[in-house]
């Protein structure tokens, strides 16, 4: 069956070093030492990597062990760099874009991609989405849950949100910049805590600012199973019919009816919660998703969804149908057909 990974994170080898041309160091930046690739960002080291986030033939022989065929590639949110000066965070984004199109073009069966784009400049970032989906062929961008001060509600970004539905584009929301990341130091918390407040919070806003109600068409996925937000709807739905005041004040509509407007990846590390969102929000809406190459992902892709024994129609929608309605790509675009 064809299998897509809607989560999967890429990383060239190197790319430019932004934080010694500018002289700010908080622009990440990879350092190449005896066989080691290690990112530094504010002059600490972040994260180490390896061959597989960026060797596209040896991830593909990688996720091809457990059956999956194609990964939607995007690259990892400690580059989105939301907080400097919009023409030097494009230029770090147009040398991501530019190989994730190289990937796509050397292995169009295998991948598709998502761009990044710099939103702190809503125009520049419809500009830099526009080449991404128009002239490098990706699929849509990935974008934070949220943006400096801004939710993703702030009437400053509804221009973009409306480019990404004119354009046809698919949209990833990644948590990053966790809240109250301060005052959570330890325990590895604002990756355990912070990120799934995160998600709720876009979701929270899109809806509540009535961005999905004056966008219809827009296709919006949340990757890590929406974080909190599906798993606290009820809450969520019971400030909004009790305190209206506060809640309803941009958009009358009940916050659940749009759960069957969204995708969610299969990211939730628990069958038992697969099973509640897929409930929940509906078959139709859940993906793969695996979180891939690091270690709070899916280690084994795929075997969340087949943990739960799902019925074959229905391991068909979260395998691939779901994704390829997000994507808008035919299943003809990839290995095997829409099986
Ligand atoms: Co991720």
């Amino acid at each position: 069956m064809l299998k897509i990974d809607t989560h999967a994170h890429v990383l060239p080898e190197s790319w430019p070093d932004l934080a010694t041309k500018y002289g700010d160091q908080r622009f990440a930046v990879i350092h190449q030492h005896e066989g080691h690739h290690r990112i530094y960002k504010d002059g600490k080291f972040f994260r180490e990597i390896w061959p597989k986030t960026w060797d596209p033939q040896l991830r593909i022989a990688e996720y091809a062990a457990f059956g999956v065929q194609v990964q939607v590639l995007s690259t990892v949110p400690v580059l989105f760099s939301y907080w400097a000066k919009a023409h030097q965070a494009l230029e770090l984004h147009q040398h991501l874009n530019q190989h994730q199109a190289e990937v796509c073009r050397q292995f169009p069966r295998n991948y598709a991609a998502l761009g990044t784009v710099p939103l702190q400049s809503p125009r520049l970032a419809i500009q830099e989405m526009e080449r991404c989906v128009d002239q490098l062929g990706l699929q849509g961008v990935q974008i934070g849950s949220h943006v400096g001060d801004w939710n993703l509600d702030a009437p400053e970004l509804f221009e973009f949100f409306q480019a990404a539905q004119d354009l046809d584009a698919a949209i990833l929301i990644h948590p990053w910049d966790m809240m109250g990341g301060e005052s959570m130091p330890k325990y590895w918390l604002p990756w355990l805590v912070g990120m799934p407040a995160e998600q709720s919070r876009a979701a929270c806003s899109l809806i509540f600012g009535g961005v999905l109600e004056r966008l219809p068409k827009l296709r919006i996925c949340l990757a890590h199973g929406g974080g909190a937000f599906p798993l606290t709807i009820g809450r969520i739905e019971h400030g909004f019919h009790m305190r209206p005041d506060l809640v309803a004040v941009d958009n009358p509509r009940n916050p659940r009816e749009y759960l069957s407007r969204l995708f969610f990846d299969s990211c939730v590390h628990d069958p038992q919660a697969l099973r509640y969102l897929i409930e929940v929000v509906g078959a139709d809406r859940v993906v793969l998703g695996t979180d891939y190459p690091f270690p709070l992902g899916e280690q084994k892709p795929g075997s969340g969804i087949d943990a739960l024994a799902l019925d074959q129609p229905v391991r068909c929608n979260l395998f691939h149908r779901n994704a390829l309605r997000w994507l808008a790509l035919p299943a003809t675009r990839f290995a095997l057909g829409d099986g």
